[in-house]
């Protein structure tokens, strides 16, 4: 495994494997790994020849007042569990490599970006899009991998590639959960004993809402009301329960095979999502 923090040294690696033809994969991420982390580079592993991660903890993606100073870290751990993967190249470049001075320039998914995560976390999505595609710039990667887990950024990135023409393949995975349904995240280590506890509520609502779903209840305004009692009942303070079209992200009045259901909640000071596939 190789390590890179300059961007001009992992291009000139990445050139070389170009020339062999090699198919080049890619997973980026933010660190402090976990296993939702790791079954997505398992899923890259599968497909490449050469097999890249990176390490970044974007700050354009975090507003002010967000945690971007806080976010967890931890390199060392991190550089184990990806060796053990068996991945090839590890990107980790400094924020001054990544937004050198005088940076000025965005790429932006414009509706996509405005719905859900979006509305209380205005410039969270064009933060994600460019630092993704700057990703893309330098790696060059064949295809890429996103987790489910954060849906809205999966369908975004799409969108972004497809409207850019990038020669870039997106593949998702599904969501990595805790024994008892809470789905993994680094911000996970944010929660104190009871709001861990009482964060189940989120995917047990889900599952509430799909076995509903499946029952014969197509009404999304009663089902959204119910799951919001519940989360409410357990301590949780709501940012957004929606169901929605699981690729223009748009509000449905009836639920239906393809439809989107998700939720952003704070537990204390911690926003936590999740959501589920009908
Ligand atoms: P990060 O939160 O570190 O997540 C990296 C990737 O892991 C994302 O594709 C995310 O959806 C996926 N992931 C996180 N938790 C997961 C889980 N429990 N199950 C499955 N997949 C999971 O997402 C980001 O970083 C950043 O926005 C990034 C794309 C790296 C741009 O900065």
């Amino acid at each position: 495994m190789r390590l890179y923090k300059k961007i001009n040294q992992i291009k000139k690696s990445i050139q070389k494997y170009k020339r062999e033809r090699k198919i080049i994969g890619f997973v980026p991420t933010m660190g402090y790994l976990h296993k939702g982390h790791l079954s997505l580079i398992k899923i890259a592993r599968k497909k490449a020849d050469i097999l890249v991660v990176s390490i970044f903890v974007n700050p354009t993606q975090f507003g002010p007042g967000e945690d971007f100073s806080r976010y967890p870290r931890n390199m060392e751990r991190d550089l184990g569990l990806l060796e053990k993967e068996d991945v090839d190249m590890v990107f980790y470049p400094a924020i001054k490599e990544m937004y050198s001075e005088g940076f000025e320039t965005f790429v932006e998914v414009k509706e996509l970006s405005r719905v859900m995560c979006g509305k209380s976390r205005p410039d969270h999505f064009r933060g994600v899009t460019t630092v993704v595609l700057k990703l893309f710039n330098i790696v060059e990667p064949d295809f890429a991998v996103f987790g489910k887990k954060d849906f809205q950024q999966a369908v975004i990135i799409k969108r972004m590639v497809k409207d850019l023409n990038l020669p870039i393949r997106i593949f998702t995975g599904p969501i990595i959960r805790e024994p008892d349904g809470l789905a993994m995240s680094s911000r996970n280590t944010y929660l104190n004993q009871t709001e861990r506890k009482n964060a189940t509520v989120l995917f047990k609502s889900l599952k509430w809402a799909k076995n509903a779903y499946n029952n014969g209840v197509i009404d999304s305004k009663k089902i959204i009301q119910k799951m919001k009692k519940m989360i409410k009942n357990s301590g949780g303070q709501i940012d957004y329960v929606v169901a929605v079209d699981k690729n223009s992200l748009k509000p449905v009045r009836t639920l239906k095979k393809g439809t989107l259901i998700a939720v952003a909640v704070y537990f204390g000071k911690t926003r936590l999502i999740d959501n589920i596939l009908l």
